[in-house]
C-alpha cells in the first residue's frame, strides 16, 4: 500500500522499519529480505511496448532498514542482498512473460540467456537449432514445432560455483504461444497463452540469481522452446512420436505439448547426472482448477524432495502444495497403439501430467512444479508475477548452505 504510493512520486529515499516487527518464528535475514523483495516488486512496471516518452525509471534510490540489534545488522543486510537479486530475476521473468508472442519468440528467449553469459563469465550458454535436436532424436520435442515457421531452440545454460559437485538441473517449458494445434483452444483469452513460457522464464531469471549471488554450487538450466501453432505440417491428433528416450507417443491432444517438449528435455538433461532435477512448466489448466492461483503444485516419488521444495516455498512466501503420483494415476495413460498417449482424460489432469513426466525421469531425483496458476494474473491487472523464481532461488541457497 505504501509502496504503491511512492511509485509514481519523487520520493528518493525510504526507511522500513518492518523488520523491527516481532514476527513468530523469523528472523533478521528473512524480514529484511521480504521488505526489499515486496518493494522492489511494486515498483515494477512494464512499459516496453507502450509509444511515446517513456516515464523516467523510479526516481527511488535508497531503502533503509531499520533492525533492532547491531547482531542483527549482518544478518539483514546478507536478506537485503539476496533480496536484491532475487528482485533482478524476478523482473526479467515478469519482463519475459509479459512480452508478446511476436517479440518473445524461442529465438528472443535464447538471445536473453545469452546475455546473462555476457554479463557473467560464470555462465555459458549454448543454444542448439533444429537440426541438433533432430540429430539428438527428439521427436517428440519436434512434433510440437512443426505447425510454426518460426525455428525451435534448445538452451542449454552452466554455471560452475562448486567445482566437479554434481549440479542442480532445472528444466523450464518454453512455449512462446500455445494456441493448442490442430487441438485448437477456445478464442476467449487465448492471449494469455503467451504465458505459456513462464516455466522458461523463471529457471533462466533464477540463472541469472545465483550468478549475481556467486552461490558456491554448480546449476544447468535446460530450456526448450517453441511455438503450438496449427498448420499444414502440424502434428494431427492420433500422431504417434519417438522420444529422445525411444518410447512411443500418441498425440491424441495436441494441446497437450508441454509434456512433449519437456520429455525430451528431461532424457537431454541426464548427461549432466543430475544431484536434483525440477521441470517448472505451466503445464495444466487443471492445477488451476485443483489449487487456484495461490499454490505452485509439486510433484515427486520423494518425499526428502518434495518436502525441501515446499519448505522452501514457506520460507521464500512463494508457496507450493504436493499432489500425488501413483501407478492408478499412471494407468490412465494407456494407449491402445504406442506406448503411452499424452493425454489421461479429465480427471486428475495436473496428475496425469505429472505421471507422464515421471516416466521420463526414472531414477534420476526428480521434482514437477505446475506454475498455470501462479505464474501470472488474469483481469484488468493481468501482468507475469515473476513466481516461482523466490522459491526455486530459496531451494538453491538452501543446498548451497548461504542461508544464515
Ligand atoms: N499451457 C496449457 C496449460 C494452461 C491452460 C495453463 C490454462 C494456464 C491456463 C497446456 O499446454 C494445455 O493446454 N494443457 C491442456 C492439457 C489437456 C489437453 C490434457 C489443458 O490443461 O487443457
Ligand atoms: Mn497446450
Ligand atoms: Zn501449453
Amino acid at each position: 500500500m505504501v509502496i504503491s504510493s511512492i511509485k509514481g512520486s519523487k520520493i528518493s529515499d525510504i526507511v522500513s522499519y518492518l523488520p523491527l516487527e516481532d514476527v513468530a518464528k523469523t528472523s533478521a535475514y528473512y524480514l529484511a529480505r521480504h521488505s526489499v523483495e515486496t518493494i522492489g516488486n511494486s515498483l515494477y512496471t512494464f512499459t516496453a511496448m507502450k509509444s511515446g516518452r517513456k516515464k523516467s525509471s523510479n526516481p527511488l534510490k535508497k531503502i533503509g532498514l531499520a533492525v533492532g540489534s547491531r547482531a542483527d545488522a549482518g544478518k539483514a543486510i546478507r536478506g537485503a542482498e539476496h533480496a536484491d537479486a532475487i528482485v533482478t530475476g524476478m523482473t526479467l521473468a515478469r519482463d519475459l512473460g509479459n512480452l508478446p508472442a511476436n517479440i518473445c519468440t524461442p529465438a528472443y528467449l535464447a538471445r536473453s540467456a545469452q546475455q546473462i553469459s555476457r554479463q557473467y563469465k560464470s555462465v555459458q550458454t549454448k543454444v542448439l537449432g533444429e537440426s541438433e535436436i533432430k540429430r539428438l532424436g527428439m521427436h517428440s520435442f519436434l512434433s510440437v514445432t512443426s505447425g510454426t515457421v518460426l525455428p525451435a531452440k534448445l538452451i542449454v545454460m552452466k554455471y560452475k560455483g562448486a567445482g566437479r559437485d554434481k549440479p542442480v538441473v532445472l528444466v523450464g517449458k518454453g512455449i512462446t504461444f500455445d494456441t493448442g494445434g490442430i487441438s485448437l483452444k477456445p478464442g476467449p483469452g487465448m492471449d494469455e497463452m503467451k504465458y505459456d513460457m513462464c516455466g522458461a522464464a523463471s529457471v533462466i531469471a533464477t540463472m541469472l540469481v545465483i550468478a549475481k549471488l556467486k552461490l558456491p554450487i554448480n546449476l544447468n538450466v535446460v530450456v526448450p522452446t517453441c511455438e503450438n501453432l496449427p498448420g499444414s505440417r502440424a502434428t494431427r491428433p492420433g500422431d504417434i512420436v519417438t522420444s529422445m528416450a525411444g518410447k512411443t507417443i500418441e498425440v491424441l491432444n495436441t494441446d497437450a505439448e508441454g509434456r512433449l517438449i519437456l520429455c525430451d528435455a528431461l532424457t537431454y538433461s541426464r548427461r549432466f547426472k543430475p544431484e536434483v532435477i525440477i521441470d517448472v512448466a505451466t503445464l495444466t489448466g487443471a492445477c488451476v482448477i485443483a489449487l487456484g492461483h495461490h499454490r505452485t503444485a509439486v510433484m515427486s516419488h520423494n518425499d526428502d524432495l518434495a518436502n525441501a521444495i515446499t519448505d522452501a516455498g514457506v520460507a521464500a512466501a512463494d508457496r507450493a502444495w504436493r499432489m500425488p503420483l501413483a501407478v492408478e494415476y499412471e494407468r490412465q495413460l494407456k494407449s491402445n497403439f504406442a506406448d503411452f498417449a499424452n493425454v489421461g482424460g479429465r480427471d486428475a489432469g495436473a496428475v496425469t501430467a505429472g505421471c507422464f513426466l515421471s516416466q521420463f525421469a526414472d531414477g534420476m531425483n526428480w521434482a514437477h512444479l505446475d506454475i498455470a496458476g501462479t505464474a501470472w494474473r488474469s483481469g484488468p491487472n493481468k501482468g507475469s508475477s515473476g513466481r516461482p523464481v523466490p522459491l526455486l532461488t530459496e531451494f538453491i541457497l538452501e543446498r548451497a548452505r548461504a542461508l544464515p
